[in-house]
């Protein structure tokens, strides 16, 4: 679907926010991704995988850290532009009203979906929650709510938000979290030690979202599953940690 560029500007260091014109034809939950393609040339060839960092009747927003040439060529893309998307894809956060305390954990761009998720809580359930999110850097930071760590101790405080958010978590909590596969691993084994509910989403290389080529497989208690068809969201006790 070709949809309309509202805007694409650099809301932190190498991190862009695009929104994108919602003609109101599809509903998305937080935590689903579209498969978005870069450019109508060969180069780069697929469609890449962006999650949900807003979602309402007047636009789409897509939160990107430039990493390689198919992000830099989406930088350039400029409001009036069309872009063609596919979605919303994979499965998305449920459960929601039912923690007791819930808990937003994220590490670096795994902050984007977890901004949604925030919104919906917000809107839809009410209720109070609590939100942890990491970054490298001062300058990385791209969010304006919750507790920050950052690994430099530029901004709060000064570490891994694993940490910063290890004492908060009890059986009552619920968890939702997005980040680089390490912190996931980390905070899937407190989570474990404290008997808490955890939903993770996972982040993958994806090349065709749909459950086709078989490239974002992860292992599970029950068997191989693919990320981008089963997931991206998952119970953490389904996914066999070691193994990542
Ligand atoms: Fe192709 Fe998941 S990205 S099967």
């Amino acid at each position: 679907m070709e949809l309309k560029i509202l805007e694409n500007i650099e809301i932190a260091q190498n991190t862009f926010s695009l929104k994108i014109d919602n003609p109101n034809l599809f509903d998305a939950l937080a935590g689903q991704f579209f498969m978005v393609r870069i450019n109508g040339f060969n180069y780069p060839l697929l469609r890449r995988p962006f999650s949900i960092a807003d979602f309402n009747e007047n636009y789409i927003e897509i939160i990107y850290r430039v990493v390689g040439e198919g992000t830099k060529i989406l930088t350039k893309k400029k409001a009036g532009e069309f872009i063609d998307i596919l979605g919303p894809l994979g499965n998305g956060f449920s459960d929601i009203g039912t923690g007791k305390k819930i808990f937003l954990v994220g590490g670096g761009i795994g902050v984007a979906p977890l901004i949604y998720l925030k919104n919906v809580i917000e809107s839809q359930y009410r209720l109070p929650y609590k939100a942890y999110f990491g970054f490298n850097f001062k300058e990385e930071i791209y969010v304006d709510f919750g507790e920050i760590a950052t690994m430099d101790g530029s901004v709060g405080f000064n570490g891994n938000v694993v940490d910063l958010v290890e004492k908060e978590l009890d059986e009552n909590s619920i968890v939702f979290a997005c980040g680089p596969t390490l912190m996931l691993k980390r905070l899937a084994y407190v989570c474990y030690d404290k008997n808490c509910k955890m939903q993770v989403s996972l982040e993958s290389r994806m090349a065709c979202g749909i459950g086709v080529c078989l490239g974002c497989v992860v292992e599970t208690q029950d068997g191989y599953k693919k990320v981008c068809d089963n997931g991206p969201v998952f119970d953490y006790r389904e996914i066999v940690w070691q193994a990542l």
